[in-house]
């Protein structure tokens, strides 16, 4: 028998401690919060994509009375992004998200399982990681790719032998 010892690296920071590109991406997560469709959970949630073109993509979590029938902020936003952009590879996503009153959580708002199994495909489909940034009011963390947030995955190779 052997047994696999996975570590994940996990960068801590706080918001004036990051780099200036992180800054941008980070507001931008920020902003989207304020337009979330949120009345269910009152839970705002923003994300920001950074493209290898350059560009930009937010988007926030879309609720629905028929609560499964809602998505989360990543996978609006991530899925925007590839609709828009089906040959540019995300480089980065950063995820912050805040209450009604727009106040943001003091820890990192961490993706769900659905999101980082979306995340994944889309690192898988680019062949390049997609750094994320989770941030939160005291700390902001910083991994280093969407494999780092799913380690053992489903993927493509899963699907085959
Ligand atoms: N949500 C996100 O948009 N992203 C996350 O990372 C966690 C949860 C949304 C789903 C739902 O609209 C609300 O937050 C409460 O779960």
């Amino acid at each position: 028998m052997e047994s696999l010892n996975l570590t994940t690296k996990i960068l801590v920071y706080n918001y004036e401690e990051s780099p200036e590109a992180i800054k941008k991406l980070i507001n931008e997560a920020k902003s989207a919060t304020k337009r979330a469709y949120a009345p269910y959970s009152n839970f705002h949630v923003g994300a920001a994509i950074l493209l290898s073109n350059g560009e930009v993509i937010s988007g926030n979590n879309q609720e629905n009375a028929a609560y499964p029938s809602g998505l989360c902020a990543e996978r609006v936003t991530v899925f925007h992004a590839n609709a828009q952009y089906p040959d540019i590879a995300v480089e980065a996503i950063a995820v912050a998200a805040c209450n009604s009153e727009g106040e943001f959580t003091a820890n990192p708002c961490s993706p769900c399982g659905g999101c980082r199994q979306v995340l994944l495909e889309v690192e898988n489909r680019y062949n390049r990681p997609i750094k994320v940034i989770l941030y939160g009011d005291s700390k902001i963390y910083e991994l280093e790719s969407a494999k780092a947030l799913l380690p053992v995955g489903f993927g493509a190779d899963s699907l085959f032998d």
